[in-house]
C-alpha cells in the first residue's frame, strides 16, 4: 500500500494518520476470536487493570497466536510504516489493549519514545505506532486522544508514574498539555480523536502526544498497538523484559495481502510456552549492533 503525497504532507504536519474500515469484517474476525483465549492465561504478558481481573494489556501475541503473527506481517500495516521511515523494520513492542467495558483504565497523557528512550535506550524517534482497531471505537468507550503536531517538540520531560494504573508510563504534566493543546487550536481542533469502525487503523509518531479516558460504556475497545522501529535504530539496552521490548532486530518480511484469510504459516517461537529468558532484564548496554 503506497502513501500519497497528500497523506505524506499530513502526517508530516498532524504526526498521525488514519485509515477507516482498511481491514475487512472478515479479517478483523479472525484476531477478534483470538482474543478471549489469550486473555484468559494466566502469563507474566497479560497486565490486568488495577484491582480487576480484566486485561489491560497482552504482550507479544505475534510470537504464540497465529492471527497476531501474521498482522504483525501484513503488507497493508508494514510497508506504509518502511515508507515514512525509509527503512526496514523489527517489531519493538506488541499489544493487544483491552480497554474492556466499564472496567478499561485511563492512559494518561505521554510520548512513547520518552519510554522507549529512558529505559531502552533506543537511539531515535524512528519508530512508528499503529493502532487496529478490533472493536468499533466511538466517543463513548475511551478511543484515543492526540496533540495534533504535538510530534515537533521532540522528546518532552516526563515523570515516572508508578501508581495511577497497572502499568508505569512515563506521563506529561498538566500546565504543559494544556500549553500545547493551546498551541494546536484549543477548543477547535487542538485535540482529535480517531473514531471508526473496527478494521481501522492508524499509524502516528512515537513524539505524538497522546491520551485515552477510561471505557465507562458497555463497548469493548480492543485494539492491537504495534511499534515498529527502524533497523539500525535498534534499542541498546534490555533494562525491561523482552515480552515488552523485544530483542530480535531481524528485519520483517511481510506475507500476502490475504495473509488473514488464507491462513498463511507462520513461525510461532513461543507457541509452547514463553521461554525464561524473556523475563530476564539487565541495565548493561549492548556491546555490538546486533
Ligand atoms: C498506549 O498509549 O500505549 C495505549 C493507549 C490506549 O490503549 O488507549
Ligand atoms: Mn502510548
Amino acid at each position: 500500500m503506497k502513501l500519497t503525497p497528500e497523506q505524506k504532507v499530513h502526517f508530516d504536519r498532524e504526526g498521525y494518520l488514519f485509515f477507516p474500515g482498511l481491514f475487512s469484517s472478515e479479517e478483523t474476525k479472525t484476531l477478534v476470536d483470538a482474543v478471549p483465549a489469550l486473555y484468559a492465561r494466566r502469563e507474566a504478558y497479560n497486565v490486568r487493570e488495577k484491582g480487576s481481573e480484566a486485561v489491560r494489556t497482552n504482550f507479544a501475541a505475534h510470537l504464540y497466536s497465529e492471527p497476531f503473527a501474521r498482522l504483525a506481517r501484513h503488507p497493508r500495516m508494514v510497508e506504509p510504516v518502511e515508507e515514512l521511515l525509509g527503512e526496514k523494520l523489527y517489531m519493538h513492542q506488541y499489544k493487544i489493549n483491552g480497554k474492556m467495558a466499564f472496567e478499561g483504565d485511563v492512559w494518561q497523557w505521554h510520548q512513547d519514545y520518552g519510554t522507549w528512550k529512558n529505559d531502552d535506550l533506543m537511539p531515535e524517534a524512528r519508530a512508528m505506532n499503529v493502532a487496529i482497531f478490533l472493536d468499533d471505537v466511538n466517543e463513548f468507550n475511551g478511543p484515543l486522544m492526540f496533540i495534533p503536531g504535538s510530534h515537533k517538540e521532540g522528546v518532552i520531560e516526563a515523570r515516572h508514574d508508578l501508581t495511577t494504573t497497572s502499568y508505569p508510563l512515563w506521563t506529561l504534566d498538566n500546565d504543559l498539555i494544556r500549553q500545547l493543546v493551546a498551541r494546536a487550536g484549543d477548543k477547535h481542533g487542538g485535540i482529535v480523536s480517531p473514531q471508526g469502525p473496527a478494521g481501522s487503523m492508524i499509524l502516528f509518531h512515537s513524539c505524538l502526544v497522546h491520551a485515552s479516558t477510561s471505557n465507562l460504556s458497555p463497548w469493548n475497545r480492543v485494539s492491537v498497538y504495534l511499534s515498529l522501529c527502524a533497523v539500525s535504530n535498534h534499542i541498546r539496552r534490555h533494562k525491561r523484559p523482552e515480552y515488552i521490548a523485544h530483542r530480535d532486530f531481524t528485519s520483517i518480511k511481510c506475507l500476502p495481502d490475504d495473509c488473514l484469510l488464507k491462513n498463511s504459516p507462520v513461525d510461532l517461537p513461543w507457541k509452547n510456552g514463553m521461554p525464561a529468558s524473556a523475563l530476564e532484564t539487565s541495565i548493561e548496554l549492548l556491546t555490538e549492533a546486533a
